[in-house]
């Protein structure tokens, strides 16, 4: 590899290749949980979080995190599983809406392992008590400090050589019934603290035997090789990506992490093996805040609608105290701060020359631009989707105020009530008013002159979008989020 020279004035608008894959631009929106789970609705649903952000002129949607398992391995509740062709075929609705704007759409695989709601909760764990909870090596130390103070419940099986093989084989079976459904990527989830990211870190990861530690790397990179290898064998020559993370530094005593300078070889290395692209993202080992920045999200852990979830959740109130508490600490170490990634991702470019994608904390078109050629090839938003999923509209195109911005205000009240069960929608009333004002001016309609440069959909479709913006959560922030008729479009993040 020899890294990508900085290319000076490339800008959002400009079109990029992942793999083969054209994009018309250069915006994605990130993997965000939809929440769509596997019922009846599920598709139309996901229709419904996703086609807005492509009629308005993404160039590339991130679908949330899939299971590649019809059992266990869901990190969080109404996670859609892929296991089922029948399912997976239905799917093609999804991705021909996509396509009908000239959008691509990549599907992110993903197994929790010991992440997943059989080992952290509570009321799922009762219900499913016969579930296997899989892991890389014997969980670490506060692990299982947290199992004594009943805050997780362990009884892991880890994983045999022959499991390890068998679960990138699914990953691979998953990613054939994606690419005949009309997906055009295959993203593989390695950074949002599920198993594969537990292959990587020396953290979780004590194995013996090839899936253990690299020490070229000073990461396990031999799972994601082999998922390589498999999505190659069943899906073909399909763009494939992966986050790739790197894990803040743990306290003295706690264990290893995988830092910076490991996650720039394991790019190396995964760009060698095949992979078309990466995106990486500063994590940690925990299940924490550490990969949206932003503040303690009061509202939402406050809520009365949620307790019962948060109860289901965490076994019962007190408990669910502790954790808002643990929550609350841990804002201080992960307040929000603009394009915390880019630095990384900087590194990264400089070292391999597949596309770098860059997400977490970019907000503004200026800064976007500002980014890439330099830092990063690609650049996403996660969390503002869900308070605009028309945003491209107002960051796309060659006369948009350098300044505007998203409205996501990175409180994070979306974030936590997916742990009580909730959808995943913007939950502040404020932030929703002020994109109700936004579409009430018509910002989220692409201009005619956009569609034909840029290739995002025009006429009819933007207008349907436009109409739809997604999900609104229940209750009084759904009904902010049409618009308060007096505004004005103008202030901070509001240029149209
Ligand atoms: C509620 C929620 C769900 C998320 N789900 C996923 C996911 O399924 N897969 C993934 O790789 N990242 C997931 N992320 C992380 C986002 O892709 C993104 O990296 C993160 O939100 C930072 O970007 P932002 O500051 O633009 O929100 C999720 C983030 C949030 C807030
Ligand atoms: S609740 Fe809304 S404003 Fe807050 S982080 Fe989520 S999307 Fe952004």
């Amino acid at each position: 590899m020899t890294g990508t020279a900085p290319t000076a004035g490339t800008t959002l608008n400009d079109p990029v290749t992942i793999g083969g894959l054209r994009l018309h631009n250069r915006l994605y929106r990130a993997p965000l949980l939809e929440c769509a789970g596997n019922g009846p609705d599920a598709v139309d649903a996901l229709i419904a979080d996703l086609e807005p952000a492509a009629a308005s002129g993404a160039g590339l949607i991130h679908q949330g995190a899939t299971i590649v398992r019809g059992e266990g391995g869901c990190a969080a509740p109404g996670m859609t599983r892929v296991h089922d062709p029948a399912f997976v075929a239905d799917l093609s609705r999804l991705t021909d809406a996509i396509h009908a704007h000239d959008s691509r759409i990549a599907i992110q695989l993903e197994h929790g392992g010991l992440r997943s709601m059989e080992v952290w909760h509570a009321g799922y764990r009762r219900a499913n008590s016969d579930l296997e909870q899989l892991a890389v090596s014997r969980p670490p130390r506060i692990l299982r400090l947290l199992d004594r103070l009943g805050f997780l419940d362990l009884s892991p099986r880890i994983l045999s050589t022959a499991d390890v093989e068998a679960l990138a084989a699914d990953f691979g079976r998953a990613a054939a019934r994606a690419v005949d459904a009309g997906y055009d990527a295959v993203h593989v989830a390695g950074a949002n603290m599920g198993i594969v990211q537990q292959f990587c870190s020396p953290f979780y990861n004590r194995r013996t035997d090839r899936f253990g530690i690299d020490p070229d790397v000073g990461a396990g990179v031999a799972f994601l090789e082999l998922v390589a290898e498999e999505v190659r064998d069943r899906a073909g020559d399909v763009p494939l990506m992966t986050k790739v993370p790197s894990e803040r530094p743990t306290l003295p005593g706690i264990g290893p992490h995988l830092g910076d300078d490991e996650a720039v070889r394991t790019c190396e290395r995964l760009a060698e093996h095949g992979y078309d692209a990466v995106v990486p993202v500063r994590t940690s080992v925990f299940w924490d805040m550490s990969v949206v920045r932003g503040e303690f999200p009061a509202a939402a852990w406050r809520d009365p609608r949620f307790r019962d979830g948060y109860r289901d959740a965490f076994g019962s109130l007190p408990r669910a105290a502790a954790v808002a508490v643990g929550n609350w600490i841990e804002s201080f170490a992960y307040d929000f701060e603009p394009g915390w990634n880019r630095d990384l991702c900087r590194r990264v470019r400089e070292r391999v020359d597949v596309p770098v994608c860059c997400e977490g904390g970019l907000r503004e078109r200026a800064e976007m631009d500002d980014a890439l050629g330099v830092d990063a090839d690609l650049v996403g938003m996660g969390r503002p989707f869900y308070a605009e999923p028309a945003l491209p509209a107002r960051l796309l195109g060659h006369d948009v105020d350098p300044g505007v911005k998203a409205v996501c205000e990175n409180c994070n009240n979306c974030a936590v009530a997916q742990a009580a069960g909730e959808a995943g929608v913007c939950r502040t009333p404020a932030v929703l008013e002020r994109a109700g004002r936004l579409r009430k001016h018509g910002a989220y309609v692409p201009s005619p002159t956009d569609s034909i440069e840029g290739g995002a959909g025009g006429g009819d479709e933007v207008e349907a979008a436009d109409g739809d913006e997604g999900r609104a959560a229940d209750g009084d922030e759904g009904r902010a989020a049409d618009g308060d008729e007096g505004g004005s479009a103008g202030g901070d993040g509001m240029s149209l």
